[in-house]
């Protein structure tokens, strides 16, 4: 692998940050989100309830320890540390003249605490979170003037960070929204709730408009304030194999992933592409394209795609599930089967690593442009031995693995590849479920589901295996 390649680790500021509403922060979308869990959604309460449990209200409380935990970071060798900026902690409402102080100054002192051991930091502007006051009062993204107080917000940190952040992505998993049966999807990415009556995908691709409208305004602006910004996309990005050679399973494959591509390619291209125009004239879907809009997305195309890579999906034409419609990112797809050539977790995502090496194919061979692994982990229990150690051999397999291909797709494919940063490189607040138990941590927190626990860190043993691999550049892989 180059020299400079940015090994790293990912997190986001929702699920470990804690401290919701210290330094003046508002209340997020996520703030108001119980844990799930063992078969439980979680659930949006709309406002903060007594005597309800909200994982993500004290996380793991990285606001007040980030100091000792980037000094871990550091042990570990880490290049580069993916983190996003809670929107509410900068703006509360959304809606303000003038930013918070306090907050600006919160990552100021984290971009310095990197800085000082030569840690690059790289910055997610929003990770599923809005102010919670901007879905309540304006319905999130379903209205154009939050696009106005989303690019506001990115300007404000584009400015105050300028000399401290060159990597930046503007949407975390842009496409989850693609998911609109999963109330979490359309919540956390765009702040929406879909009222009964209302066409779910209609509201989807309004809101998808006006998110798209935002990123390219934030990356145009961007560009102006520092011309050496490097802003990405993000996508969550799931494979989706054809169970056989059957071309119905084929053409089903390749038009269920299209669902997957629709934001980079609106992103990366700067336009819409053929398949969904057809669709929106199809299915009578008007997504309010106003004049101007074909020029900002033109003038705002993203210089690097970043995605996420957990697992593949696989499809059949004989396995249609009823009133499927939507292509969920984590969980069911119409027409999915299980692959019969892959382990899953526990938590049902399936284990393969050449997908990955797949995934960086077809991703660099449509898009040409510089790719970035800002997630890729597993999700598993930790258990601790009597004397107290985390042996998390299946983790490191998993990653091992995967790193294996990564390197496959740039030395022997010749991919062009920023970077690599394994998700929740600390234990953190899982997104989907809110438990603590689904773990992906090269460094234990002891907490647990309910929220109990002394919050102290500890090394697991895939923490010394990952100093390992970033001292080498893998090179022994
Ligand atoms: C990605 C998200 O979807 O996957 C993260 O960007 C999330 O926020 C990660 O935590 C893993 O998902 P989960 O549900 O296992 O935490």
């Amino acid at each position: 692998m180059n020299k400079d390649f940015l090994w790293g680790g990912a997190v986001a500021a929702h699920q470990l940050e804690g401290a919701w509403n210290e330094g003046n922060k508002g209340p997020s979308v996520v703030d108001v989100m119980t844990a799930g869990g063992q078969g439980k959604p979680r659930i949006i309460t709309d406002e903060i309830e007594d005597g309800v449990f909200y994982p993500n209200h004290e996380a793991i409380d990285f606001y007040h320890r980030y100091k000792d935990d980037i000094k871990l970071f550091a042990e570990m060798g880490l290049k580069c540390f993916r983190t996003s900026i809670a929107w509410s902690r900068i703006y509360p409402k959304g809606i303000e003249e003038e930013p918070n102080e306090e907050g600006l100054q919160f990552y100021d002192d984290l971009f310095d605490e990197l800085r000082k051991y030569n840690i690059e930091p790289v910055i997610t502007i929003t990770h599923f979170e809005m102010p919670l006051y901007l879905a309540k009062e304006y319905g999130g993204f379903r209205d154009r003037k939050v696009i106005d107080y989303f690019v506001k917000f990115a300007e404000t940190v584009f400015k105050r960070y300028k000399n401290k952040v060159t990597y930046w992505m503007t949407f975390n998993e842009i496409n989850n929204m693609m998911d609109y049966s999963n109330p979490i999807f359309l919540w956390t990415n765009v702040g929406v709730r879909v009222k009964d009556g209302e066409n779910p995908k209609e509201i989807m691709y309004k809101s998808a408009h006006h998110v798209l409208l935002a990123s390219a305004l934030a990356v145009a602006k961007g560009k102006e304030i520092n011309k050496n910004f490097k802003i990405g996309a993000m996508l969550s990005f799931v494979p989706i194999y054809p169970l056989t050679a059957n071309p119905a399973d084929i053409m089903l494959a390749e038009e269920l992933i299209r669902k997957r591509y629709f934001f980079g390619d609106v992103q990366i291209r700067g336009c819409y592409p053929n398949y969904a125009l057809k669709e929106f004239e199809r299915e009578n879907i008007t997504i309010g394209i106003m004049p101007g809009d074909e020029e900002i997305l033109q003038n705002g195309k993203v210089d690097y795609l970043g995605f996420s890579y957990y697992m593949s999906n696989t499809v059949s034409a004989e396995a249609k599930a009823p009133d499927a419609d939507t292509v969920n990112i984590h969980g069911q797809l119409p027409f999915q089967v299980k692959n019969p050539y892959i382990k899953e977790s526990d938590w049902g995502w399936a284990i393969d690593p050449i997908g990955l090496r797949y995934a960086l194919n077809v991703l660099y061979d449509r898009y040409q442009i510089p790719l970035f692994i800002v997630e890729n982990g597993f999700g598993a229990v930790d258990t601790l031995t009597e004397d107290g150690q985390i042996l998390d051999d299946d983790r490191i397999a998993y990653l091992e693995a995967h790193i294996k291909e990564m390197k496959k797709a740039v030395e022997y494919d010749g991919v062009n590849l920023i970077g690599y940063t394994p998700w929740g490189i600390i234990d953190l607040v899982s997104f989907t479920t809110g438990e603590m138990k689904k773990r992906y941590g090269m460094i234990y927190v002891d907490r647990d589901n309910e929220g109990k626990g002394t919050m102290e860190r500890k090394l697991k043993k895939s923490f010394h295996w990952y100093k390992q691999i970033i001292a080498t550049n893998a090179e022994a892989l």
